[in-house]
């Protein structure tokens, strides 16, 4: 109470009196600039900091002081909707980025600027920090910004720090709390479930605050990605238009805000989401928050993009520069329905098509519970006697005899029920003790946050790895969501079970970065049945990602199309399956888009399809540089249109490689027959364009003698000649020279 008392005087005197003289000092402004853009922040008279700036930067970086006195607000509230990031029960009554209950009980927060510098790292990438501090509570939030500036790319992430005598408490800790001065805002965003994920949907943003979040703990984006795109003034195209893409780096639950007012002033606040989360920090701990990555340019999304991209496959994605694997899986061929002769005939087939790895998918272990469907045996991580009675040791080496490397599907983080792990560490799984469990695909999530659990699942891949040296490849799989959220293990410690969310991220990468240090290069798949879990917080521990289980081509041409707003080709895992009975050439094709592989029975194959696919794969192999590393223009639609239409160009825009297809099967003439205009190729050069994935026995109405100036491909355009007979239409383009 009586510190209460002392506090409520002090923050008066605060109030009233505007600032205390140790704040008393001139405006302060933070430069942060890319190479072609810039968020300014200024001090304002009590020292709280805003964003004065976001958008084009100045010749002149002295004008930027100038920015603030530009700006006025009728009800004198400036420096209050622009704050950096808004503190919580002072004067701030808009969405908080930070809520504090401090160690007396206090719920009021107020941050001011203490000071700031910039760094210098690597590659030209720059590191501003800002410390803010309470003018009464000892605690501190410095707010980091990180930008590559040459992607037009920033990394925005803040860390609070108890500097109290006595345990805080944070009801919120936001990643980024950003702040947009337009007319309007235009946010596509996604929704989604199991095989049907990144469905977009555009809104023009209300008066008030529009949320995206998800609370379903692990396999957080089932049903909405952090993953966004925000167009100002007007919706963005590919080639005009203000643009951010942004994700939060984050593989858990998580809270987007946008919050418009009545100025048409937008103020973004994103990270880890609240729901049921209120996080305790002990004096002298530090909490970081996970990074929110946003590129930004003001000439459309197709440069927006491929500037992330670059960015991802330079900055973030495991081995993002390097090359991919193609594969056959067995999942779809077999199911759970296999044993070691089985799949020694299926390596024999991965051969035969010309693939680089076999990959063996759920269903290789569990002995007292054997996994023969998804019922049981999750958790028991060794080899079914029955199924495979030489060990994947054995399946290794027949896969080194037959020509292909060797793969292999793990969920580490999960358990059945029906486990021989249950029965012996019912502690380790996330449950209620008091309640009855609800399972997810019949099983639950183990408890990351104990540490003993992440011992256990790093010792899964740890023992493959050591066994078998020779596994070339990890589909590190994700399949349930947390119900009934309770940890046995915080509960011994004492700790509060509003941990669990955020603590089982932390200990999934911390489980992650014990892995890559000890393997660093073997390429991992991220799958979460599907699409569940993308991000850019995982990314950096895995090579690509299963973008759905739905494998059907048009359902792919669209959900590729969508992820590649944000994610380079490079890390889309697409597969040819048996899913849909569209022709074997159409679900190539689209696959080809991504990283390639199979997921079929190869003897099941007519002998032209196999024929057809041996060339594929080397035609695959040909052209996968310009896919993994090229820079991607979308060219049209599947939207708008009745075709899709895209293309890969290398960066010295010799080659480059166009997908076409048709996504509508409607009667042909409602389709038009113009040409498409290509982008990205050099005016001056000249191109000789040769069709590729041409189906045996036909032949191609593309003349690959004629020569054709890139101003002419780009100007008039290149007709693929798309049909009802001719859906899928690959064609290469080369420079003469
Ligand atoms: C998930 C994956 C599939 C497959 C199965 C195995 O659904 O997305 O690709 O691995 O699990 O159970």
């Amino acid at each position: 109470m009586k510190y209460q008392v002392l506090f409520c005087s002090l923050f008066a005197f605060c109030l009233l009196f505007g600032q205390s003289s140790s704040y008393a000092q001139t405006s302060v402004t933070i430069p942060i600039e890319s190479k072609d853009y810039a968020l300014i922040l200024q001090t304002d008279a009590d020292q709280r900091l805003g964003i004065t700036h976001f958008g084009k930067r100045l010749s002149d970086a002295a004008e930027y002081a100038g920015i603030k006195a530009l700006y006025k607000h009728n009800d004198g509230n400036a420096g209050i909707y622009n704050n950096v990031y808004t503190p919580s029960g002072s004067w701030s009554l808009v969405e908080p980025a930070l809520q504090i209950i401090h160690a007396d009980g206090n719920t009021s927060t107020e941050l001011r600027y203490v000071s700031h510098r910039k760094e210098m790292l690597a590659n030209q990438v720059s590191q501003t920090s800002v410390l803010l501090r309470d003018p009464v509570y000892a605690t501190e939030v410095t707010l980091y910004f990180k930008v590559y500036p040459q992607n037009n790319v920033f990394e925005q992430w803040s860390e609070i720090k108890n500097a109290e005598k006595g345990n805080i408490r944070l009801g919120k800790y936001a990643s980024a709390n950003l702040y947009f001065m337009g007319s309007d805002y235009y946010l596509r965003h996604y929704h989604g479930t199991w095989a049907g994920e990144m469905k977009p949907e555009e809104t023009r943003l209300p008066f008030g605050i529009h949320t995206l979040d998800s609370k379903l703990g692990a396999r957080a984006n089932l049903y909405q990605p952090p993953t966004f795109m925000l167009s100002f003034d007007q919706p963005a195209t590919e080639n005009s238009g203000k643009v951010l893409l942004a994700n939060l780096a984050w593989s858990g639950n998580f809270k987007i805000d946008f919050e418009m007012d009545s100025y048409h002033n937008l103020r973004l606040i994103a990270g880890i989401n609240p729901h049921a989360s209120e996080y305790q920090l002990a004096a002298g701990q530090s909490f970081k928050t996970p990074a929110l990555i946003y590129a930004y340019g003001e000439n459309g999304i197709g440069e927006v993009s491929r500037n992330l991209h670059s960015w991802a496959r330079n900055f973030r994605v495991l081995d993002g520069k390097g090359s991919r694997l193609t594969l056959l899986n067995n999942w779809e061929a077999t199911y759970f329905d296999f044993d070691e002769k089985k799949l020694v005939g299926l390596f024999a087939g991965a051969k035969k098509l010309g693939v680089d790895l076999f990959l063996l998918d759920d269903g290789w272990f569990g002995n007292k519970y054997p996994r023969n469907g998804d019922v049981a045996g999750l958790g028991d991580w060794q080899e079914n006697v029955k199924k495979l009675p030489h060990g994947i040791g054995y399946l290794v080496e027949e896969a080194s005899k037959a020509g292909v490397k060797f793969g292999i599907w793990v969920e580490p983080e999960m358990v059945n029920p029906k486990s021989e792990l249950y029965e012996k560490h019912p502690d380790w799984v996330i449950r209620q003790p008091e309640r009855p469990e609800h399972y997810f695909r019949n099983q639950l999530v183990l408890d990351l946050s104990n540490p003993e659990v992440q011992d256990f699942v790093f010792g899964i891949l740890d023992k493959l790895f050591t066994q078998n040296p020779d596994i070339a490849f990890i589909k590190w799989d994700c399949n349930a969501v947390i119900y009934n959220a309770h940890s046995a293990y915080l509960e011994k410690q004492k700790m509060p079970q509003t941990h669990l969310y955020v603590d089982y991220v932390n200990g999934l990468y911390s489980v992650l970065e014990r892995l890559r240090k000890k393997y660093p290069v073997v390429p991992m798949m991220l799958c979460s049945g599907g699409g569940g879990r993308v991000d850019y917080g995982a990314l950096k521990y895995f090579t690509e990602f299963w973008v759905s289980d739905n494998t059907d081509p048009l359902e792919r041409i669209f959900q590729q199309w969508e992820y590649s707003y944000y994610y380079p080709a490079i890390t889309h895992c697409a597969h040819i399956t048996d899913w849909s009975k569209v022709g074997i050439k159409f679900r190539t094709d689209v696959a080809m888009m991504g990283k390639m592989g199979y997921d079929i029975v190869v003897d099941h194959l007519k002998p032209e399809e196999l024929e057809f696919s041996q060339q594929a794969i080397k035609n695959y192999q040909s052209i996968s540089d310009l896919i993994w590393h090229g820079d991607l223009y979308r060219l049209v639609s599947p939207w708008q249109n009745p075709i899709a239409s895209s293309m890969f160009v290398s960066p010295q825009k010799d080659r480059a490689i166009v997908f076409n297809y048709v996504v509508s099967n409607r009667y042909e003439n409602t389709f038009s027959t113009a040409p498409i205009k290509l982008q990205g190729l050099d005016p001056v050069k000249k191109y000789r364009l040769t069709e590729l994935n041409v189906f045996p026995g036909t032949r191609s109405s593309i003349n690959a003698t004629t020569v054709y100036s890139g101003d002419l491909l780009m100007t008039v355009g290149f007709n693929p000649s798309l049909s009802l007979r001719r859906t899928s239409v690959l064609v290469e383009v080369k420079e003469v020279r």
